[in-house]
């Protein structure tokens, strides 16, 4: 799936920046808190907002404190799936993931490039999403951090010996070239914003990027 980044978007004009992605798959969206991460992005009012506008589901990115006081508004709004971050959380995240499910999303978690795999395999028993940053979290336009691929490898592992029931996501520094590198390790969900809002034709872009991602994976597959 491909998972177009609102967060390169024009800000004044959500709504048709949402219905350019139309083709995508999930709408990916970006809410900063400036503590969790030290940038600023928009919140619960807006993300119901562009809910009511987008063509299609939304994916939220939740890089905020206190996940498990402010994740399930977000899911209750009609979000398709909500990631809270694992260094976010102050408890078993598996709390938040069980309030994600029952208000009818799926439950992501995510973790930065500095935070190991390991530490989370019994808690994602209770996850949909695994989200696997391939930049810091709080900033578009960065470059891609292969060294943390070795990890979605491992995740797609789990899923495939079938110790794991997961979308694995990536996010952060993905184009037509980075993307084939995290398909080929197994990625299923990649996230893109300057890939797809900083192209001339983002429709264009998404088929692009979904070409080169299933062409990896076939050749992975093999
Ligand atoms: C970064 C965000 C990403 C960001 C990706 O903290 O989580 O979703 O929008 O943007 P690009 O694709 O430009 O790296
Ligand atoms: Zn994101």
């Amino acid at each position: 799936m491909i998972a177009p980044s609102l967060l390169s978007a024009d800000f004044a004009r959500l709504a048709d920046e949402a219905r350019r992605v139309a083709d995508a798959d999930w709408l990916h969206v970006d809410v900063m808190d400036a503590h969790f991460v030290p940038n600023l992005t928009l919140g619960l009012p807006v993300v119901e907002a562009i809910q009511r506008v987008s063509p299609i589901p939304l994916d939220c990115h939740l890089m905020i404190e206190a996940p498990e006081r402010w994740a399930p508004g977000y899911a209750e709004a009609g979000s398709r799936n909500v990631t809270v971050h694992a260094e976010a959380c102050s408890g078993d995240p598996r709390a938040v993931a069980r309030d994600l499910r029952a208000a009818g999303a799926l439950a992501g978690l995510a973790i930065k490039p500095g935070t190991p795999l390991e530490d989370y395999l019994e808690v994602l028993a209770e996850f949909d999403t695994l989200l696997v940053m391939t930049v810091e979290p709080g900033f578009g336009g960065q470059e891609f951090i292969a060294d943390v691929l070795p990890k979605v490898s491992a995740a797609r592992r789990l899923v495939e010996t079938g110790h794991l029931r997961l979308f694995v996501e990536v996010d952060g520094g993905v184009n037509e070239d980075t993307i084939v590198q995290a398909a080929e390790a197994g990625a299923d969900v990649f996230v893109a914003g300057s890939a797809v809002y900083g192209a001339d034709d983002p429709a264009r872009a998404i088929a692009g990027l979904r070409e080169r991602a299933r062409t990896a994976a076939a050749a992975r597959a093999r």
